[in-house]
């Protein structure tokens, strides 16, 4: 057999798997010069560029909502959970700055995170993840040429856990952008609120940040997801976080990353998932080149 008819035979597999998993309909991932395609992309940058964050409703398939979330039950088990203060930037405080400044403020982080080496082969999700016609298309909707699968060994492809009465406070993220699935809503609350571009590489903007984290929701946004939406985020730059709910709430989030190799910080990877490889260590030693806090 050749090259060229491995090559072929795996982008049948991908393709064929994606079938199983995604609302072609809607979403033709394997037709990029469909209106369609070109639709469903066009919207979603649109939407980033608004306010950093694209809403694509029923990318899963209706009949694989239910499948996915049984899955994602079973593995919920091995969430890492911490009861854990963490400031919005999962760094220590600093005693110089007042106790109202951002740095200082920290919040209850009490939802758990099931680990990507803790998932079996076989979850969807995690086929989705490295699918790499579904990667082709979020590049497209981000509007680059490319984006990588996470080096990191334990994180990238994660299930975030919220039971009763947990909480995913104020944060950022590490990686510039997230992609994140709806498995499970919960009863009541539990919607995705977010202040779009608040901080940007060289500014902090420590004086709205301190607002929102006093109360004040007026330049925050909202989103209600239902299960099998998908969802992009651009969580470096806007701060966010899932509001108080009652009842239990499972979501996706692929991680991926413009460059390869990206690998989360020490500091962040123990608080969250509660240990660290070699490859977390190596990576500590470079610095960050957008100079943020973290
Ligand atoms: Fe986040």
């Amino acid at each position: 057999m050749s090259c060229a008819d491995t090559k072929h035979q795996d982008d049948m597999t991908e393709l064929e798997s994606l079938y199983q998993m995604v609302n072609m309909l809607d979403y033709p991932l394997d037709d990029k010069n469909s209106e369609i395609y070109k639709k469903a992309v066009l919207v979603c940058q649109q939407q980033l560029a608004n306010d950093g964050c694209a809403h694509l409703p029923n990318l899963i398939r209706e009949d694989k909502i239910e499948l996915i979330r049984e899955q994602s039950e079973a593995v919920s088990h091995l969430a890492n959970f911490h009861e854990n203060k963490v400031n919005p930037y999962a760094t220590e405080g600093n005693p110089e700055l007042s106790e109202s400044h951002p740095v200082n403020r920290f919040q209850t982080f009490s939802n758990g995170f099931v680990a990507k080496d803790l998932m079996p082969e076989s979850m969807i999700i995690k086929k989705l993840y490295a699918n790499t016609i579904f990667q082709s298309f979020i590049a497209d909707c981000l509007g680059k040429d490319k984006i990588y699968e996470y080096a990191d060994p334990i994180a990238g492809l994660v299930i975030n856990v919220n039971p009763e009465n947990t909480t995913l406070p104020w944060h950022y993220d590490t990686n510039e952008f997230i992609v994140s699935l709806m498995i499970l809503r919960p009863e009541e609350g539990g919607e995705f609120q977010y202040s779009p571009g608040i901080r940007q590489p060289g500014d902090e903007n420590y004086e709205e940040v301190q607002k929102i984290l006093d109360g004040d929701l007026t330049k925050v946004k909202s989103l209600t997801l239902n299960t099998g939406d998908l969802q992009l985020f651009m969580g470096r730059f806007s701060i966010h976080r899932v509001a108080p709910a009652k009842g239990k709430r499972l979501s996706t989030l692929f991680g991926y990353a413009e460059k390869p190799g990206m690998i989360g910080r020490i500091k962040r990877t123990k608080d969250v998932y509660g240990r660290v490889t070699d490859a977390h260590i190596e990576a500590e030693k470079q610095a960050r080149e957008d100079g943020l806090a973290g």
